[in-house]
């Protein structure tokens, strides 16, 4: 009998991925998508930890599907981040809950629902090491009628930011072999994907282990010269493992878009070495200089966390300043949050609530300047488009991404999408850019042009 799985999805890509990898494997025991939880016969909330707003999104997710559970006998589960964390404590605390699956778990799922559903007991599955590696023995949704798709070369983080949960709550870093990845590479060139990301938490760090395996700029190299592809981008990076190799990679792959997530955290040393990162500001400046020398039309973009334990009025003053000499292209800003496990939790100097939000508030006022200001270079410039579909806000419009990674929206129809097209931008906003198709060649080496597109 077919039954029906709602999933919702809080936090990174990589929890993204994950609910497709389950959405895939519940097929192969019956189950299909819904889109609306009142008719789900599984409804599943694939969570994160990593800071408390996503966190507590799930604790109220949770509440809202109870009447499910007790109306219509809905099975309610939790995956991701709390679920590893939290374990049994999550059974106890929310009396509907049957399932909790851990970080390394996924390919248990349909097991645990057969279990579940024969005794009717509540079931929790949390070992890091399960003695299968969940990637290999889960497949993604397939590619088919996707323009880009995400592939996770990595899984979790040995770094052990002083302020993150990740690495307890994901485990230690393992990379899968390069001969996987190009295989799932090369099966989504075959369904039409044009875009690769490459998912990680510290993928320039991929092949730590791995014996006779390429590393980051090697693997890079390879997916350049995979027939299909169009596009490669990668995240998330450490500044401390940003090598030069990977740096002149900029400048010979010629698939690699012109954009580099980069988080930088801080911009005191101070708050930098309390926080484990293993770089100065100095050192971060000097990598985003070399960048821009190797490739000059670069985007960047970083994360910053403010009110950070011990963060004075002067650190924060440096955060700003590294920000106002980077000039990111976005900047994603966060408070602090204390997580528990973490050494940062237990330091002493825990910073008032009020403080932070003002710092934030005054950092994202700064940041939307620079990120209009830089977006408005653009106008009037050539840029290579991506189409995903249509636009949010019109079904004149259709939408995508330029290599640097910024949205742009123009005219067009559904027969665009999946085509590199060559718009001009004639219009800079804050979180987007408006063009117009380019109709006569324009000499760009990967794009259609319009005119081609649109057989004129
Ligand atoms: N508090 C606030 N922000 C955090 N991040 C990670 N842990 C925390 C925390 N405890 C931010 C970092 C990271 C991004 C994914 O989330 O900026 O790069
Ligand atoms: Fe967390 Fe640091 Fe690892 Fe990123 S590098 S996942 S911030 S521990």
């Amino acid at each position: 009998m077919q039954k029906r799985v709602y999933i919702e999805t809080y936090g990174c890509q990589m929890n993204e991925h994950d609910s497709e990898r389950i959405l895939r494997l519940l097929g192969t025991c019956h189950y299909i998508e819904t889109k609306e939880p009142d008719e789900a016969d599984f409804i599943l909330v694939n969570t994160c930890s990593v800071r408390e707003k996503p966190e507590q999104k799930v604790y109220s997710a949770l509440g809202r599907f109870r009447h499910l559970k007790e109306g219509r006998g809905a099975i309610i589960g939790v995956a991701g981040c709390v679920a590893q964390q939290e374990g049994d404590r999550l059974l106890s605390r929310i009396p509907y809950l049957d399932l909790v699956i851990g970080t390394h778990a996924i390919h248990l799922l349909p097991q645990m629902l057969e279990q579940f559903e024969v005794s009717g007991q509540k079931v929790s599955e949390t070992e890091f090491d399960t003695g299968v590696d969940y990637l290999r023995e889960t497949l993604p949704l397939t590619s088919q009628g996707k323009v880009k798709s995400y592939v996770t070369i990595m899984q979790g983080c040995d770094r052990f930011c002083s302020y993150c949960v990740v690495p307890y709550v994901r485990g230690r870093e393992k990379s899968r072999p390069s001969g996987e990845i190009l295989e799932e590479i090369k099966s989504h060139a075959a369904s039409g994907v044009k875009e690769i990301c490459l998912l990680g938490q510290n993928v320039n760090g991929y092949g730590k282990g791995l014996e006779g395996e390429p590393g980051f700029s090697e693997l890079l190299h390879r997916i350049n010269e995979m027939k299909g592809i169009e596009r490669i981008r990668f995240t998330t990076s450490h500044p401390a493992d940003l090598s030069e190799e990977l740096i002149q990679c900029f400048g010979k792959l010629e698939k690699l878009c012109e954009h580099f997530h980069l988080p930088f955290q801080s911009g005191s040393d101070r708050i930098l070495e309390r926080m484990n990162r293993g770089y100065t500001r100095e050192s971060y400046i000097e990598k985003i200089d070399r960048l821009r020398e190797v490739c000059p039309s670069i985007a960047i973009t970083a994360d910053v966390i403010v009110g950070f334990p011990g963060e004075e009025e002067k650190d924060f003053e440096e955060t700003l300043d590294l920000m106002k000499k980077v000039r990111f292209d976005d900047l994603f800003s966060f408070k602090y949050s204390p997580r528990k496990g973490t050494r940062a939790a237990g330091l002493g100097d825990q910073m008032e609530e009020q403080v932070k939000q003002e710092r934030l508030e005054f950092l994202q006022k700064i940041q939307k300047e620079i990120t209009l200001q830089k977006n408005q270079i653009l106008e009037g410039r050539i840029e290579e488009v991506l189409v995903e579909g249509y636009s949010k806000q019109s079904e004149r419009d259709v939408t995508g991404r330029t290599r640097t990674n910024k949205t742009a929206n123009f005219e067009g129809d559904l027969g665009l999408v999946g085509c590199l097209i060559v718009v001009r931008i004639t219009q800079a906003y804050a979180h987007s850019l408006r063009g117009e198709i380019v109709p006569s060649d324009c000499g760009m080496p990967n794009a259609d042009c319009g005119m081609k597109t649109l057989n004129l």
